[in-house]
């Protein structure tokens, strides 16, 4: 049994919490770091208290200097958890009180932990959402930047991890850089989401005293304030759309990663990463692991879980707070901490990347990236494409077997596939990528509208 003389809620109890329990039930592990919120949470409703004159003013003045010491205590490291502090809220009330004496007891008037700990939750979820905001926009100036070196650079376009058509560098790198667009609106949304003060909706049905719910909203810099007391406690939307964000824009690095893993490999050879992005191997010498791009390859999978893991917490939950929702924390806080240890190692990857452009061509001119080219040319010439397709296959098929290229092919190969009297077009990697001159496409000049349209974008975010 463990020692309850600074319970919070021991009245009606008799005996004290067995420690297995007490073990389970305690969340300052996970939730301590809140305390910056939680202070500033307790000290908004403190002074509104006073305001209102629901407690003596000196009291909210004593509660106020109280709080100012124990977020010292806490900023410096001083402060001293005790055996009963099972969470954040408790133990800083706890500490007030042993400060503040009976004002302190007067700070959870009107309130409840049930407000209290989503109110923290939200403050603190909106100051990552800024900060993860500023590394998202690193990393998309980061893939713009080497787009823009990247203009002129060719490379193979692959389906199915087959050579298919030749594209810009630009133009698969500024892909991602569109799905980093899309989450940061998601990013958005989801500070947008935690953007009214559940504050003043007591443990479930709203405070009993006359609270003014707009005062604290408005110190504590939110957008409103929540409009049903039941949904703000018992609801996890907020979290449960940043989680989506992250899950998504970790699905969204985990494919840059890999394909950094594979164009880093000697099979590929078309990048190599900074030293200061790799790392060695312990047997083996000649080793450079691109293990940046392998560790953003696979946390994909923790982030995903983390949203799953809130949704199977919150499905069939009844309204309106249950001690279920306390493992919220745990997949939000993983989920930020992993996206602020991935945003600015994969913006340095990307950064220090050195692509091998000599590489790049010369995969994009070699063997069939052009085909289809050759066909679009004999649709040109009046041949229906169907038509055109199955010739050029032929082409390909007698080419392959000869092992040459489509530029190998001779004119018996051509006339064998009924190509005899067509007018070859120019079939490089370079007029291949002209061709794709659509709102979109990888031509030189849409491209560079792309770069334009993206960057004014970023700098927006
Ligand atoms: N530690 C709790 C949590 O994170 C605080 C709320 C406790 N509320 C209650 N009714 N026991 O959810």
């Amino acid at each position: 049994m463990s020692d309850d003389a600074s319970r919070l809620w021991g009245g009606r109890f008799d005996g004290s919490p067995a420690e297995a329990f007490d073990a389970l039930n305690d969340s300052l592990p996970v939730d301590r770091r809140l305390w910056r919120e939680d202070i500033l949470g307790s000290r908004a409703h403190a002074r509104m208290l006073g305001a209102r004159g629901i407690i003596p003013a000196e009291d909210a003045a004593a509660i106020d200097a109280g709080l100012a010491q124990v977020e010292a205590e806490l900023a410096s490291g001083e402060f001293a958890f005790q055996p009963g502090d099972e969470d954040i809220h408790t133990a800083v009330e706890r500490r007030l009180t042993e400060i503040a004496g009976d004002a302190g007891r007067r700070l959870h008037t009107g309130r409840s932990r049930n407000d209290q700990v989503i109110t923290d939750t939200l403050l603190w979820l909106r100051g990552r959402c800024d900060a993860q905001a500023l590394a998202l926009k690193a990393l998309a100036q980061a893939l713009i930047a080497q787009a823009r070196a990247g203009l002129d650079t060719l490379m193979p376009g692959y389906t199915h991890l087959q050579r298919a058509q030749p594209v810009r560098l630009a133009h698969h790198l500024l892909a991602y850089a569109w799905m980093l667009d899309r989450d940061h609106r998601r990013l958005a949304f989801a500070r947008e989401s935690a953007g009214q003060s559940p504050l003043g909706s007591g443990a479930l049905a709203g405070s009993g005293f006359a609270v003014d719910r707009d005062m604290t909203a408005t110190e504590l810099g939110f957008d409103g304030i929540t409009p049903n007391s039941m949904d703000a406690v018992g609801s996890r939307d907020a979290l449960v759309d940043y989680l989506a964000f992250a899950a998504q824009l970790g699905v969204h690095l985990s494919r840059l990663g890999a394909e950094f893993v594979w164009w880093s490999s000697e099979e590929a050879g078309f990048v190599v990463l900074d030293d200061a992005y790799a790392s060695g191997s312990s047997m083996l010498p000649q080793k450079k692991n691109p293990d940046a791009a392998e560790l953003a390859r696979a946390k994909a999978s923790r982030l995903t879980a983390d949203l799953s893991g809130l949704l199977g917490t919150l499905s069939g939950l009844p309204l309106a707070y249950n001690k279920d929702l306390q493992d919220d924390k745990h997949y939000l806080f993983d989920a930020a901490d992993t996206i602020d240890l991935l945003l600015p190692a994969m913006t340095g990857m990307v950064a220090t990347a050195r692509f091998d452009a000599d590489a790049m061509a010369a995969a994009a001119e070699q063997g069939f990236l052009a085909a289809t080219d050759l066909a679009d040319a004999l649709v040109r010439q009046g041949w229906p494409f169907r038509k055109a397709h199955e010739a050029v296959g032929a082409l390909v098929k007698a080419c392959s077997e000869r092992g040459v290229g489509l530029s190998g092919a001779n004119d018996a190969d051509l006339a064998a596939v009924g190509l005899g009297d067509v007018e070859m077009p120019d079939l490089t990697a370079l007029a291949s990528v002209e061709a794709k001159d659509v709102p979109g496409g990888t031509a030189r000049a849409r491209v560079m509208a792309q770069i334009d349209d993206i960057e004014q974008r970023v700098e927006a975010w």
